[in-house]
This record gives structure tokens, sequence and C-alpha cells, in this order.
């Protein structure tokens, strides 16, 4: 018999972070809350309630990440969910934004601010407001959703992408201090790969159930060894 495990995943109305809820929801020791910005649009999200395949157990808590106050007033929600004496075994930071193409002397500010809050203050605003529920768990896992694209030694893109490549790289060293300061933690960047979604366009390499088939797999064989490394989607190390 298998042990429940307990997941939140921000950005979870489409893309990769509704195909996690998708896998994890097809394991019935699973109980998995599923934060997006909007509850009420997230239809195929809430559709997943009526699923055959849904096996686990799944709550969806309205979170915007690039909002402070919305971080915080989730807790609520997800304490009720969790009740007393469980933890949350994963938090997967998977929410983020790209505002398109732009260089390192041709940018906007507004975007570079704003792309930066969600991608990276987001991410480390819930890791410290969670921190408590992680370490009440037996898991005790933050997957940190990065990117090739904020690898600095594999920078195939030279000067574009400039803004989310940049908070890509930021998120990166936020899972370096992040498993530096909590030894108890596993901490991983990880990519997904090149991902058929609204931001990796249909060009991209994978379609969604590959990448996060992957991912799941990587996600649950963590253990503490891992922490502090930046990962791929098929359990390859990425460089820095
Ligand atoms: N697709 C790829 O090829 C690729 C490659 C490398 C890394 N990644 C990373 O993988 C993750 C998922 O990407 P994706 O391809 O699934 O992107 P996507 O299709 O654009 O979906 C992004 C998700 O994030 C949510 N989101 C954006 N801003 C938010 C906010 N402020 N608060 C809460 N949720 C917010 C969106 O919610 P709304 O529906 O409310 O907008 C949506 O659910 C991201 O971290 C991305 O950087 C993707």
């Amino acid at each position: 018999m298998s042990t429940a495990h307990t997941w939140l995943v921000t950005g979870s109305s489409r893309g990769i972070g509704l195909e996690l809820v998708r896998q994890l929801l097809e394991d019935p020791s699973n109980v998995v809350i599923a934060a997006c910005r909007n509850p009420d649009g997230a239809t195929v999200l809430k559709a997943l309630h009526e699923s055959d395949a849904a096996k686990g157990e799944l709550h969806v808590v309205g979170l915007d990440v690039s909002d402070e106050a919305s971080i915080r007033g989730s807790v609520k929600a997800v304490e009720q969910i969790l009740g007393e004496g469980r933890g949350l075994d994963y938090l997967v930071n998977n929410a983020a934004a790209h505002n398109g193409d732009d260089s390192a002397f041709a940018f906007s500010s507004e975007a570079f601010t704003r792309i930066f809050q969600t991608n990276v203050v987001g991410p480390a605003l819930m890791g410290e407001v969670y921190l408590p529920y992680l370490l009440k768990s037996t898991r005790k896992v933050i997957v940190n959703t990065s990117s090739g694209l904020g690898s600095i030694s594999l920078d195939e893109y030279g000067p574009r992408f400039t803004t989310y490549a940049v908070t890509k790289t930021a998120l990166n060293m936020l899972t370096n201090k992040q498993a530096k300061a909590r030894p108890e933690l596993t901490v991983i960047s990880l990519c997904p790969g090149w991902v058929k979604t609204d931001m990796g366009g249909e060009a991209a390499d994978l379609e969604p159930h590959e990448s996060v088939s992957g991912i799941l797999k990587v996600v649950t064989s963590l253990g503490p060894k891992d922490s502090g490394k930046f990962c791929r989607y098929n359990g390859e190390e990425w460089p820095w």
C-alpha cells in the first residue's frame, strides 16, 4: 500500500502545470493542491474532478504568485486541506511568465520588474511561506521550474530572451541558496525541456505528457543528496 503524498503546484490552469496535476491524479495516493490565479476560469483543471482517470484528491486554490498578499492568503485554504499533522511533501513552483524576445540593451524596465516578480520573487516567497508545512512532511521537496535559458554555460540563444533568461538564472541561485540554508530539504531547479505549451509554442520538441512523465520520475526519486542540483526532465544534470 502506498503512502499519501501531498503536492502544491502553482500555475496549474494550463500547460505543464495542468499536465502535472492530471498525471498526479492518476495515483490514488496523491493529494493535489492545484493553485491557479483564476480558479473560476480554470475550466479544464476543474473538469479533472469528473475524469475517470483521476483517482487522487484534487483541491483547486486561488493563488497569484506575483502578489505577496495572494501567496500569504493562500495558506489558510492549504492548511485546511492538509489538516492537522499532515505536511506538504512537494512544492512545485511551476507558474512563470515570459515577455518574448528582448536584449540586454533594449528591454522594458516595467516588463523586467513584472517578470522578475513572477518568476523569482514569487517562488522565493512560496518557499518562505510554505517552509513550515514542508518541514512537517516526509519528502520535503521544492521544485523550482527553471529553463535551459537560465544556464550561463549553455546559453544557446546568445543575446536573445534576456529578461526571461535572467529570471531563470536568478531562480537557479535561489535553488542554491534554499538548498544551503535548509539541508533538511531537497531543493532542485528543474528544466522541463522544450514543451508544446502556450509558452513553448507549437515547434517545441515535447508534448506536455512526455515532459511531465519524465519530471514526475525525476522528482519522486529525489533524495537529500540531490539537493542543490539543476536537473532536466529526463534525469540528466544541466550545467549552471
Ligand atoms: N514550455 C516550455 O518549453 C518551457 C521550457 C522551459 C521552462 N519552462 C517553464 O515551465 C513552467 C511552465 O511553463 P508552461 O510552458 O506550462 O507555460 P504556459 O503554458 O505559459 O503556462 C504558464 C502557467 O503559469 C501561470 N501563471 C503565470 N503567471 C502567474 C501568476 N502571476 N500567478 C499564478 N500563475 C501564473 C499561468 O496561469 P494563467 O492561465 O492564469 O495565465 C499558466 O498556468 C514555467 O516555469 C516555464 O518557465 C517551460
